[in-house]
């Protein structure tokens, strides 16, 4: 059997927890394969709700082996207490695996992240200022500290007193900040590497060889599309690539082997942090979005941006990952909205865009051409098939699927 990828098709925050959860069942492994504690996924089950930030879903499912693959960045202070917050709860995390390879976000990373958003001042990207993105650049400076270097203390200590050498002189004389300590710091990380090491594996063997065996693996991606390091809206990106060819690079898996690419679509788009968004509503719509879908951030707490579904960022997704199925999420939301606006396609400086521009200037001051939909006022939580649903919200999400480029 093949490998599932499963990634956000806008920017992030689509209901990814929920699409994993549903598919738990069916899959041996869930991996993630880019980010790090920027991401947040709500899962709720039964009565209780998890907010996970490093941990693969499918920790939840207790047939499933989450694996965080070489393509993450772990802050393992985060992951400790997210390891222990579940265990107190009664949720076994024994069967947890991490690569060798995933790289390591330390206290410099983090107070980095922070001041250097701070120096941006309105130029500033809205980070999670959870160090993501100095440890992906010290990833590719090849300056960074990987899960293998715990368990060599002498190599820990050399690549840390080399990084210091260098973070240090910024800290002190471009952020006046105080330096940090290597001793410090190596004696905290080494003490991580006792508490970690029974996790630690060849994950890419490990999921080469489930996939001989015919078992599922399930590919997770963080953030979304348009967060992507490569395709999303740079500089307004986090730092790694979320769509469907890091599931390969950031877990080890060829891509040959994977045979299904489903994009997670909210029925409506919201973005935190700073950015280009065609959409985005500033009026009563925009509130009444946010209160009636919860949206804010899992992970800092920042109410999102909210406007309507955009199909040329839809069509984008099927093309940057290759998607093969869709997965919408929350059109519950969408109830009572006398009529809907969809985004079908731009009018960038009088023209007609049906495609995402290629120049993001454009992309700034891309004005939104809109159809408008009938809305619904029954209420369809519960809901659990097409037929179920009344006939404009049936109406709605066919829409959806022919503007998307979903058939
Ligand atoms: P999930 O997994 C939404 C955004 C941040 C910021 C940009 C860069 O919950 O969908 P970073 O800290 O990654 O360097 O910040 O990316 N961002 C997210 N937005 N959902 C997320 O994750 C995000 N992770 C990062 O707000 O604009
Ligand atoms: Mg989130």
């Amino acid at each position: 059997m093949p490998a599932i990828v499963l990634l956000g098709a806008q920017w992030g925050d689509e209901g990814k927890g929920k699409a994993t959860d549903l598919l738990g069942d069916k899959v041996k492994y869930v991996v993630r394969y880019q980010g790090g504690n920027n991401a947040g996924h709500t899962v709720v089950i039964g009565d209780q709700k998890y907010a996970l930030h490093l941990l693969p879903s499918g920790i939840l499912t207790p047939s499933c082996i989450p694996v965080i693959g070489n393509g993450v960045v772990i802050d393992p202070a985060v992951l400790l207490e997210e390891i222990r917050g579940l265990n107190d709860r009664g949720v076994d995390t024994s069967q947890l695996k991490i690569s060798t390879n995933a790289h390591l976000i330390t206290p410099y990373h983090r107070t980095i992240d922070k001041v250097s958003e701070r120096f941006l001042g309105k130029a500033k990207i809205g980070t999670t200022g959870r160090g993501i993105g100095p440890a992906y650049a010290d990833k590719i400076n090849r300056i960074g500290i990987r899960v293998q270097d715990l368990f060599d203390p002498s190599i820990l200590r050399q690549k840390i007193e080399g990084a210091l050498r260098d973070k240090n002189q910024v800290l002190i004389k471009v952020f006046n900040r105080k330096g940090l300590e290597v001793d410090e710091v190596l004696r905290e990380y080494l003490d991580y590497a006792e508490i970690l090491r029974p996790y630690v594996a060849d994950t890419s063997l490990l999921l080469n060889k489930a996939l001989e065996k015919g078992e599922n693996v399930l590919l997770e991606g963080s953030q979304g599309t348009l967060l992507d390091v490569d395709h999303g809206t740079y500089p307004f990106v986090t730092s790694s690539n979320p769509t469907a060819g890091g599931a390969s690079t950031g877990s080890g898996i060829g891509p040959t082997r994977i045979s299904r690419v489903i994009g997670i679509v909210k029925a409506y788009t919201t973005r935190v942090g700073s950015g280009p968004f065609p959409t985005e509503l500033f009026d009563e719509d925009g509130e009444k979005l946010r209160s009636i879908g919860g949206e804010f951030g899992t992970t800092t707490g920042r109410s999102r941006r909210c406007g309507w579904y955009d199909a040329p960022i839809a069509r984008y997704a099927v093309r940057i990952n290759g998607l093969t199925d869709f997965f919408l999420t929350k059109l519950d939301v969408l109830t009572g909205w006398e009529k809907i606006p969809v985004c079908v396609a731009y009018d960038v400086d009088g023209t007609r865009v049906e495609e995402l521009p290629a120049s993001q200037s454009d992309f700034h001051h891309a004005q939104p051409i809109y159809e408008y939909l009938p809305g619904w006022s029954e209420p369809i939580s519960q809901a659990r098939e097409l037929k179920d649903l009344p006939a404009n919200a049936r109406a709605y999400v066919k829409f959806l699927e022919e503007v998307s480029g979903a058939q």
